[in-house]
């Protein structure tokens, strides 16, 4: 699929990797981009077209749709980390995280689908993370839903072959947003990120690893749980000691 002249639409675009996605889906031709938040007014980017959406909200995910029948790439960024342990975190911080990473992610596709059909199939590119696959204190709610996220993932891609839509798992250590301030380590620039995943679809890729930390993780799945646990522990204090 061409990015040029596609019509976009991308969630959480305020700020962070969606308000990347947007800037360089314009810079790279896009023909629309609905820069999609949950505050409008919190959009500052010039030549896009804003929308409000709150993917949780599932009448505020069916009126996008209705707003937005031109699109024929959905960017699935939206997410959050609460930093919530699974044994003694709030129940309710696990839920909203699974409402927001997993089930807003899904609704979204599910209102979308007949849209990107109607469009040609075009592609759907969902920010997972190299948390799909391993977890730590702090992180067993993100992990939980990431990886239940690269689940749905694989699972839609299937039952969207047949109306020719791409579907691109986009895989990332750490990205210089809000969302990773507090690790002072190197981490991807929004931007190169966006670059990373539009390059995937254009390349019709299934999957893209944004990152070396990311290859790093998934190369390590054939190992044992212990031997998995105790590489990556040796991968993060080498991370956060460099
Ligand atoms: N940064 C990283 O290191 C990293 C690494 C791996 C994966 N990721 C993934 O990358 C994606 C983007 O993260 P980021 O780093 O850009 O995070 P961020 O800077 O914290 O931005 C998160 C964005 O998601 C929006 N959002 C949250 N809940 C929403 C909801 N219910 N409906 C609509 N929008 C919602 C936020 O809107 P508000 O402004 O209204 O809060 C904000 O625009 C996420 O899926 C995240 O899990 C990030």
């Amino acid at each position: 699929m061409d990015i040029n002249n596609s019509v976009a639409l991308v969630t959480g675009a305020n700020r962070g990797l969606g308000r990347a996605f947007a800037q360089r889906l314009l810079e790279r031709g896009a023909r629309k981009v609905y820069a999609t938040a949950r505050r409008p007014e919190s959009v500052d980017l010039p030549g896009v077209e804003v929308l409000p959406l709150d993917i949780t909200d599932p009448a505020s995910v069916r009126a996008a749709a209705e707003a937005a029948p031109d699109v024929s790439l959905l960017v699935n960024n939206a997410g959050i980390q609460t930093g919530t342990d699974l044994v003694t975190g709030s129940p309710a911080a696990v839920r909203q995280e699974l409402e927001t990473n997993v089930f807003g992610h899904l609704q979204m596709i599910r209102e979308f689908a007949p849209t990107l059909a109607r469009n040609g199939g075009g592609a759907i590119v969902n920010i997972l993370s190299a948390m799909s696959w391993f977890g730590g204190r702090g992180a067993g709610a993100y992990h939980l839903t990431k990886a239940a996220a690269w689940a749905m993932t694989n699972g839609v891609r299937l039952e969207l072959a047949e109306q020719g839509t791409l579907v691109t798992a986009v895989h990332l250590g750490l990205a210089d947003t809000d969302m990773a301030a507090g690790w002072p380590v190197d981490k991807i620039a929004p931007s190169d990120l966006a670059d990373a995943a539009l390059d995937g679809v254009e390349a019709g890729s299934a999957e893209v690893l944004a990152d070396q930390w990311s290859r790093d993780v998934k190369s390590r799945l054939p190992l044992t749980p212990e031997e998995f646990n105790t590489a990556m522990d040796h991968a993060l204090a080498a991370l956060t000691t460099t």
